[in-house]
């Protein structure tokens, strides 16, 4: 005979399993701070009923004294182990319901009443459709996209470029000086970089920030972007420069857009050129275009053959290689393509600007 058998266990377990679902469905109740506070109290209660002096267990106890001594021995212990139960599960059960109610303060401070969806979608900003536009362009032409880094040493901005430091052409790229660098001042940089690491063939353009010691004015700013792109395999000549760039103007600004090469002078390139475009505004037809300013051109990079000192810096055999290169500013694209007036205005996160573009 056994006096706990069955059923003070079986109505334990019985509220204690109930207690349990409660809990483990607390997240649905209408209240959740309410009903909480209700399990502690059935918990407090099924604790109270069975613990406490005046407690089943304890009464249970009590009983054992008027049985024999094998009785009470055999009995004692299971009691003893019933009371081990309850100790135990009323422990874990209090630890479940103080961890819920730690989860749930959390949420239920939470307003999720409040609206959050937006009436109009973000988009891109003008300067980063741009980039974008010339990017798929050159990837059309065969161009690898290679990212690149915007505090530089002077070394690859300018000295592997054959720009050394008391070369007056330094004094065009002036720039901001930091401890551990400068920020580079056009993204020729990468041409080497680049070149470091890989070798040719290789056909690859790179974009991003640019900065330079320039006060700020319509058409100038401390701050600029740049797509730097070049080729490099044996027996690469101006032709393949002159072919490339006119299959990129004919994509970007329309086929019937014309080129015209003109000498200039970069360090890091030998010959070197400037190219424009026909005006795509007035097709060379207006005497008063804003665009062109009437001439019919517009000026919109630099380019050349890249120079034999470049290649040997970068250990390449400029006797076998030899390569072609061109710099673009971003802003100068964009502002002749989006006829935008004044450099200033990529900048000032004027929303009436930014959404002209959405
Ligand atoms: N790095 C030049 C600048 O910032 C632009 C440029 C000119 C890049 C000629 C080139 C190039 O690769 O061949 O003004």
């Amino acid at each position: 005979m056994s006096i706990i058998k069955d059923d003070y266990k079986e109505s334990f377990w019985k509220i204690a399993s109930e207690i349990e679902k409660e809990i483990e469905k607390i997240e649905n109740a209408k209240n959740v701070k309410e009903k909480i506070n209700e399990i502690k109290k059935k918990i407090e209660t099924l604790k109270s009923g069975f613990l406490s002096k005046k407690g089943i267990i304890a009464s249970l106890l009590n009983q054992l004294s008027k049985l024999d001594q094998q009785q009470r021995k055999e009995l004692g212990k299971e009691i003893n182990e019933f009371k081990q139960e309850i100790e135990s599960f009323v422990k874990s059960i209090t630890e479940k319901i103080e961890e819920k109610e730690k989860e749930l303060k959390y949420y239920t401070n939470l307003d999720l009443s409040v609206n959050y969806t937006f009436k109009e979608k973000g988009h891109f900003h003008i300067l980063t459709i741009v980039q974008e536009e010339l990017m798929n362009v050159f990837a059309e032409l065969g161009f690898e996209i290679i990212d690149g880094i915007e505090i530089e040493d002077e070394y690859h901005n300018f000295e592997a470029l054959n720009i050394p430091s008391d070369h007056p052409a330094r004094d065009m790229w002036d720039t901001f000086y930091l401890q551990n660098g400068i920020l580079r001042t056009h993204t020729s940089n990468m041409q080497i970089r680049i070149l470091e690491k890989r070798k040719p063939p290789i056909k690859a353009i790179s974009i991003g920030k640019c900065y330079r010691r320039d006060n700020m004015d319509a058409t100038h700013s401390f701050q600029f972007h740049q797509l730097e792109g070049f080729s490099i395999d044996e027996g690469i000549s101006f032709l393949d420069l002159i072919r490339t760039l006119y299959k990129f103007v004919g994509k970007y600004f329309g086929v019937n857009s014309k080129v015209n090469f003109v000498p200039s002078y970069f360090p890091f390139t030998e010959p070197s050129a400037e190219m424009s475009v026909s005006c795509f505004a007035c097709n060379q037809q207006n005497s008063q275009c804003s665009v062109c300013k009437g001439t019919g051109w517009i000026e919109i990079l630099g380019c050349g053959m890249i120079n034999p000192v470049v290649l040997r810096n970068v250990g390449i055999d400029y006797e076998k290689f030899s390569g072609f290169a061109f710099g673009m500013g971003i802003e100068r694209i964009a502002m002749l393509k989006y006829k935008i007036p004044d450099i200033r205005m990529f900048f000032e996160n004027y929303l009436e600007f930014n959404s002209l573009w959405g």
